[in-house]
């Protein structure tokens, strides 16, 4: 990979942002592409323990996404097919495309819309929240990325060791659906009841939540076991305590999507773990529970 890197991001959410900001700063040649089909996209960024600074990119340029190395992909797992529909013709082939969204289930969609591109997908925890204009990075996290669907012989590693150097740590993984699990398996515990309780991350420490989030891990273990990956009710569920630490003052993505009355990406979690276990014959009850109650509460709505 060059030293100066052209990209475009797909998304201007909290994570797309904090993304670009991080890119830009690297000096690459960042642009953000965003729903409206304004020319340039501004947010003011503060640093973990420092002041706002704003940032401004170019937006929506198509002549810059025909000449991008790198297309970083980061709109909820339901909004990437529409997202990618309207741009695919100007995605040059040599283009590399980075899926990062929460849950898992968009890959066979990727896999019909770019059957002839790079593509790979990455898991980050780290946190960022944004609102109003101001994008916060409120916690470091790891970043995985790997290989899902591969056209060329190529070594992608330079593509982490870029992300690296812009929010470090990130690393490549040789089995990507490994790292995708195991986000999955917090996503899974933590943001169907920080929405549906409507509290912080931390406050899921509580005595009342700690046997509902064993029940979610014993049941997401047993699945994850089942595709393969070798992972203990009590391991899940000590890695779910950790990041409801490490994030205590954040609210989940889903909490903010119910709060705000958006669609969730119940279906890419929650939803993909009900599938898979339907494959296996395992019974998940309080998952199936925890989807019918976040289904209920998308469909009241504006009720
Ligand atoms: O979806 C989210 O909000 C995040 O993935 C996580 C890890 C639950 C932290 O808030």
């Amino acid at each position: 990979m060059d030293i100066n890197v052209k990209i475009t991001v797909l998304g201007a959410g909290a994570i797309g942002s904090l993304w670009a900001v991080a890119l830009k700063q690297q000096q690459h040649d960042v642009q953000v592409w965003t729903r409206s089909s304004n020319p340039d996209y501004s947010v003011n960024y503060q640093a973990l323990n420092d002041n706002p600074q704003p940032f401004l990119f170019t937006a929506n340029n198509i002549e810059h996404l025909s000449q991008s190395d790198l297309l970083l992909v980061t709109v909820k797992s339901f909004q990437v097919e529409m997202a990618l529909a309207p741009i695919i013709n100007h995605i040059p082939a040599s283009c590399i495309i980075v899926i990062m969204h929460n849950g898992i289930g968009s890959q066979e969609i990727i896999k019909q819309q770019l059957p002839t591109h790079d593509t790979l997908y990455a898991t980050t925890s780290q946190a960022a929240l944004k609102s109003e204009g101001l994008l916060r990075h409120t916690g470091n996290g790891q970043t995985f990325i790997g290989a899902m669907q591969t056209n060329t012989p190529r070594d992608f590693s330079s593509i982490a060791e870029l992300l690296d150097q812009a929010l470090t740590p990130c690393k490549w993984h040789t089995d990507i659906m490994q790292p995708l699990w195991q986000k999955l398996a917090i996503n899974c515990a933590i943001n169907p009841l920080t929405a549906i309780n409507q509290c912080s991350n931390g406050e899921l420490a509580q005595a009342q939540y700690q046997s509902q989030l064993k029940q979610i891990c014993n049941e997401v273990a047993l699945v994850m076991t089942a595709e393969g990956y070798q992972t203990t009710a009590q391991a899940l569920y000590k890695q779910v305590l950790m990041v409801t630490h490490a994030t205590a003052n954040n609210y989940s993505s889903m909490n903010r999507d119910v709060f705000y009355q958006r669609q969730t990406e119940i279906d890419y979690i929650t939803g993909y773990l009900i599938r898979r276990a339907k494959q296996y014959d395992i019974a998940v009850p309080a998952n199936q529970q925890l989807w019918q109650r976040i289904k209920s509460m998308e469909s009241s709505y504006h009720a």
